[in-house]
């Protein structure tokens, strides 16, 4: 198969849809792959890398739409690239169509079919290809409240982990599903007293099997948030409610009683935010304060490590792509109903409930749309 590797061309994004490594395991798969001059700047991966993986380099995303049998991307296409798409190609990336209509039409139009990765699913009814960004989220998250808990950001001026004989600073991980885990782990790693709240116990058992009295799990109610929140030098807001808005755990009122300098920082933001207090913020200007209370509320956070966020996307996608190229695009989504549970788009039909419903428009079972792949 051809696989076609653009450049991506949201604004700000510096991800690539297959890393050198990814190439070359395609190419060993006896599949050509056309990637887009400077598609790896982003990521430390020049021309020569690709070409060396065995790649052939094309000088414009036109070609390599024009080239490709499977668009292998990160970001949803951009207007421009919707219309180099067509009927018989098939595109691999992240799309979150519900609550963009102007690209569903696109889609629909094109004829392509169109597979997001965020709604792949795996046999624990988890969503793999988003779990590495939560991964980077999570890890980020401990990393930006350790600098905004400095002085001169605006801190309380506590060093995280603190030193012999100096108390480290409290962190509260709200949500211990994939970020809250991986917030956990860095909290620890850097040596603070880490107290993470869930609303599920087998959630908050794991946790305290895997980090043992490192930290302290508690069942997560409003009075022991208020509690823990109250007290806290850093609250780390990482719950999710699937399909829903994220609840306002964190008050207005309570963080007037936040102590000065302490920070929140809302890894949910990108489904509305945990805390009250939260606005999307972006990585040129990440944090802000109320009163006296730093928040960090960055929607992209993995954004801003391009290169693990592009390796550790890539560990998810690969297999998936080599489904895709070395069965052909109709029987990897027949043998596989998580890959098939990716289908959104396809010869412009809706293939995705939760989408068709967002947008008011038909709904066809993907087995159903199958047929005409
Ligand atoms: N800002 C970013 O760049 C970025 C990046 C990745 C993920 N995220 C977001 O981070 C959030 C968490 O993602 P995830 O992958 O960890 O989800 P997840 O489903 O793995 O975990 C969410 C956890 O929240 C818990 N929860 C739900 N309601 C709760 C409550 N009232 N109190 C305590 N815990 C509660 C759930 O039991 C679950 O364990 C999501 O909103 C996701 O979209 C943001």
């Amino acid at each position: 198969m051809r696989i076609g590797v653009p450049k991506e061309i949201k604004q700000a994004e510096q991800r690539v849809g297959m890393t050198p490594g990814s190439v070359r395991e395609a190419v060993a798969h006896g599949h050509h792959v056309v990637v887009e001059t400077t598609a790896g700047a982003g990521i430390g991966a020049d021309d020569a890398a690709y070409a060396a993986a065995g790649a052939t380099i094309a000088p414009d995303a036109a070609t390599v739409f024009e080239q490709a049998d499977l668009i292998v991307k990160v970001k949803e296409p951009q207007t421009g690239e919707r219309a180099m798409l067509r009927a018989g190609q098939t595109l691999f990336t992240y799309l979150h169509l519900a609550p963009d209509p102007e690209q569903a039409a696109d889609l629909i139009r094109s004829g392509a079919v169109c597979i997001a990765y965020e709604t792949v699913t795996d046999a624990q009814g988890a969503l793999p290809l988003l779990a590495p960004m939560s991964k980077v989220a999570g890890r980020m998250a401990v990393q930006a409240a350790a600098h905004s808990l400095e002085a001169p950001q605006g801190g309380s001026g506590l060093l995280i982990g603190g030193v012999p004989g100096v108390e480290p600073a409290k962190v509260v991980v709200i949500g211990g599903g994939v970020v809250g885990v991986n917030a956990t782990e860095i909290a620890v790693g850097m040596g603070a007293d880490v107290v993470v709240l869930d609303r599920s116990l087998p959630v908050l058992d794991a946790l305290q099997a895997r980090f043992g009295p490192a930290i302290t799990t508690v069942y997560s109610t409003s009075a022991a948030l208020e509690d823990h929140v109250l007290s806290a030098d850093v609250v780390i807001g990482a719950v999710l409610v699937k399909g829903a808005r994220a609840p306002k755990l964190v008050t207005a009122a309570m963080v007037t009683q936040m102590a000065h300098g302490s920070v929140l920082v809302d890894v949910a933001i990108d489904q509305g935010g945990c805390f009250e207090t939260s606005r999307a913020t972006t990585h040129a200007q990440p944090t802000y304060v109320v009163d006296g209370v730093v928040h960090y509320a960055v929607a992209n956070m993995p954004g801003a490590v391009p290169r693990t966020s592009t390796y550790a996307l890539n560990n998810a996608t690969l297999p998936f792509v080599l489904a895709l190229a070395d069965k052909g695009v109709k029987q990897a989504l027949a043998d596989d109903p998580h890959l098939l549970n990716g289908l959104n788009v396809s010869r412009g039909a809706v293939t995705e409930q939760a989408v068709a419903d967002a947008l008011g428009l038909d709904y066809v079972h993907p087995e159903a749309a199958l047929g005409a792949i």
